[in-house]
């Protein structure tokens, strides 16, 4: 045994404080995002079925939310209106006192310095679910750009700090940001949720948002989860049409891609945590199979190291006021 010769890495693992300053990624309260979903009507606050802890304000009840979120010390949330009346075009996306406008105006007055992201889509707008608007069955690309340029201009009318444009139409950056430009609202940031799978995990939220496409699905305009180098693709192409940030989602299984787009871009990235990621672990801490607290702070970890720096998830309030012991 006296010649064996190798490294001993638990020399760095030996106390606690010693792994503390060894530590090379942490999970802190300003790196989270938290999502929230609005609804028409008053006095009403419920809890979305299938996904316990997140659930639907009316403006009147949004305050209890957005305070709680303050207090903790997040200093962002991204708003996701759900409106009643639907139609083929999504008219009430880019109505100017919209459920999603009046949210955000609401959000702005309450809280003037937390950071309210818009969510810019047409899907929970459109009465067939769909992103973008159809003819025939068949989205048409470019028509649906300019309903997307005035959703964004009447969101940033609203009070909205950052535009987050979901919807996966080719050149929605470009148009977005035209749109603002031309409206006067050249400093407001463009999130763009560019690299954007057809995925599964978001079956909860599409529950939550009434955005389920009534027919057919969406792997014409979102990602195939086969695909690694085609995020690059668009990565390349909302970074050059003006994003300030890019948006990778799901998060969990697409950590590669995170990694990908963080050597590739030197723009902030997001990790979005979405409603499927969060729905599993939720249901296996409420069966006690797993260890929710440790879970959670574990995976959001694990898009920090896989180069997130910004994180988009349900578990925030949960997750901050772990960190924080509260
Ligand atoms: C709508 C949108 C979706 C999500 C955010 N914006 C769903 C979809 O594309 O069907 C998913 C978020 C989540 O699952 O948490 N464009
Ligand atoms: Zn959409």
């Amino acid at each position: 045994m006296k010649d064996l010769k190798f490294d001993r890495h638990r020399r760095l693992r030996g106390s606690a404080n010693l792994r503390a300053m060894v530590r090379e990624t942490t999970v802190q309260k300003e790196d989270f995002i938290y999502p929230i979903f609005v609804v028409e009507g008053e006095d009403y606050k419920k809890e979305i079925s299938s996904m316990p802890g997140v659930y639907h304000y009316s403006i009147d009840r949004l305050g209890e939310e957005l305070d709680e979120v303050v207090e903790l010390g997040i200093p962002s949330v991204i708003l996701f209106g759900v409106p009643k009346d639907k139609d083929p075009v999504g008219s009430q996306a880019y109505h100017d006192h919209a459920i999603t406008q009046e949210a955000i105006r609401f959000a702005k007055q309450r809280h003037p310095e937390l950071v309210v992201i818009a969510d810019t889509c047409l899907c929970q707008y459109t009465d067939h679910g769909h992103c973008g608007v159809i003819e025939d069955g068949v989205i048409l690309n470019d028509e649906s750009l300019d309903l997307l340029a005035r959703t964004a201009v009447s969101q940033a009318k609203a009070g909205a700090d950052i535009i987050a444009p979901s919807n996966m139409m080719d050149g929605f950056v470009a148009a977005i940001r035209y749109g603002l430009d031309e409206a006067g609202f050249s400093h407001i940031p463009i999130m763009s949720y560019g690299v954007k799978y057809a995925s599964a995990y978001y079956g909860p939220f599409r529950e939550a948002a009434h955005s389920t496409p009534q027919f057919g699905d969406r792997k014409t305009y979102q990602m195939d989860p086969a695909n690694r180098m085609e995020a690059l693709r668009e990565a390349s192409s909302d970074v050059n049409e003006g994003a300030d940030f890019m948006i990778v989602k799901p998060a969990l299984s697409y950590l590669d891609i995170i990694r990908e787009v963080r050597d590739n871009f030197d723009i902030p990235i997001v990790a979005y945590n979405v409603s499927g990621e969060y729905a599993m672990v939720k249901a296996a801490a409420q069966n006690g199979w797993v260890d929710e607290e440790k879970i959670v702070l574990e995976t959001l970890l694990s898009m920090k190291r896989a180069g997130a720096d910004i994180l988009m998830s349900y578990h925030a309030k949960d997750a901050v006021r772990w960190l924080e012991g509260k």
